[in-house]
């Protein structure tokens, strides 16, 4: 089909075009039939004189034609002043039903995404996503994954593809989703870690992956997922994690520049955030110090318990400390308690080298040095009770392996959070979760 999509339409102005989309709605008064139809780029009116004696077979189409059923329509494209839609119309010389809806009345308002309960809204995802509100979110996150990728293709780094039906549990015990494997059990992937390492032993040197990642967690928050995307990365012959923070900051800010340059516009518009482009590098701090500040600052307080990790409210004041000293959306935090941190981060001086990225309050990364040394590794894994489960692994660091690092981002946290919109399920293109499977 030759088609045009509705929002090049004023280039072809008393030209016949052809263009297909969703029929938004119908108005049928007595002397002129109106339809608006939609496709993934804007709306236009279809005009037809019921007086017009060519128009007799497409009035009586018209006439029973459903909202959102799916049409193709040649016609001619005329300026329309008066026209809200764009101040244009179509005269359509032909209309074809290319599928019809069942019913007029939707179970879900399609119009409004605020007007139906967010879970009837995923139970009708595919009728959700109708909303451009909602499958806008889907454009600017292709354009963010877009932006990493070609950012690191620029630098040399190899997209790889890394199983996740694997068989043996991976990181720690936990988190992890069992499946039957013919007459045994496997494992779903909790993150590419082990692969993207073996990569480094095997000399690819650069390579990132953009894949689905599994965890098993009754997480019921706004920013869990049983399945989301992962962005992971992991490169050769570093000397600290510092290099690993860094290639990230540049990661980010070329990847918003890219954002803001193709969508700030609209972002502010539709869901009014500001696509903030980092200036310079990131703040960082160290756990223990951000702890500090935010009790010195406002008055936060936590057990000492608490303290070896971060706490949801740390994260998110985090972000008020970052703005307030830094102007800064991003902050890293570093030196993390061993036992907070997976075996394979390597220590020095029994510190992780290793960090958390915090964006606008949350996390969004957790990134390290590996330990790359088999014997330190081995500890390190035993040290845990994870020496049998790693096994495999840990053969991986026996011949020659770089000393490496790399950093893991969850691409629907990244979504949410650019756009502000308030729970990572509407992130998603379908949203998993512990109560939630379907469609
Ligand atoms: O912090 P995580 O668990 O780190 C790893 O998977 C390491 N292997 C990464 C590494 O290279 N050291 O996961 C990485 C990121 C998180 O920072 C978060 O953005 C996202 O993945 N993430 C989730 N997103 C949605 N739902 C969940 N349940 C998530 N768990 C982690
Ligand atoms: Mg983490």
């Amino acid at each position: 089909m030759k088609r045009v999509y509705i929002d090049t339409l004023d280039q072809h102005y008393d030209e016949e075009v052809t263009v297909a989309g969703f029929v938004e709605n119908v108005r049928d008064l007595q002397w002129v039939q109106f339809i608006v139809l939609r496709d993934t780029t804007g709306k236009v009116q279809i005009t037809i004189e019921k007086s017009e004696e060519a128009n007799k077979d497409m009035v009586e189409l018209v006439a029973n034609l459903t909202n959102e059923s799916t049409i193709t329509v040649t016609g001619k494209v005329v300026e329309a002043p008066k026209v809200k839609m764009g101040g244009k119309e179509l005269i359509p010389s032909n209309i074809t039903v290319t599928s019809t809806s069942a019913a007029t009345e939707l179970p879900i308002n399609i119009k409004d995404h605020d007007a139906s309960l967010l879970d009837a809204r995923l139970d009708y995802r595919w009728l959700d996503l109708r909303n451009p509100y909602n499958s806008n979110i889907f454009k600017v996150q292709s354009k963010l994954v877009e932006a990493m990728r070609e950012f690191l293709y620029q630098r040399n780094f190899v997209e790889i593809h890394t199983p996740k039906l694997i068989g043996a549990a991976s990181e720690s015990g936990s988190e992890v989703f069992e499946v039957k494997y013919f007459d045994r059990l496997a494992y779903l992937a909790q993150s590419p870690q082990f692969y993207k390492q073996m990569a480094m032993s095997a000399g690819m040197d650069r390579i990132f992956e953009v894949g689905p990642v599994f965890r098993a967690e009754n997480s019921n928050t706004n920013r869990h997922a049983t399945e989301f995307t992962g962005f992971d990365i992991e490169f050769s012959f570093i000397d600290s994690y510092l290099e690993v923070m860094e290639l990230e900051e540049e990661l980010l800010t070329y990847a918003l520049e890219k954002v803001k340059a193709s969508y700030g516009d609209m972002i502010q518009e539709v869901y009014g955030q500001e696509v903030v482009v980092p200036t310079g590098k990131f703040p960082r701090i160290s756990l223990s110090k951000l702890y500090q500040e935010l009790e010195q600052r406002y008055g936060y307080q936590v057990s000492d318990d608490a303290k070896v990790d971060l706490t949801t409210e740390a994260e998110k004041l985090s972000y008020q400390y970052a703005m307030d000293v830094y102007g800064s959306e991003f902050i890293f935090v570093t030196d993390f308690p061993k036992d907070k941190r997976a075996f394979y981060h390597m220590r020095k001086e029994d510190v992780p080298q290793g960090y958390d990225l915090i964006w606008r309050g949350v996390e969004i990364t957790t990134g390290a040095q590996r330990e790359h040394r088999y014997e330190e590794l081995k500890k390190q894994a035993e040290e845990k009770g994870l020496d049998q489960d790693v096994q495999f692994y840990l053969e991986f660091f026996k011949y020659g392996c770089p000393p490496h690092g790399g950093f893991g981002l969850g691409v629907d946290r990244l979504t949410m959070l650019l756009l502000g919109i308030p729970t990572i399920k509407e992130g998603q293109f379908l949203f998993r979760g512990p109560n939630r499977l379907n469609p």
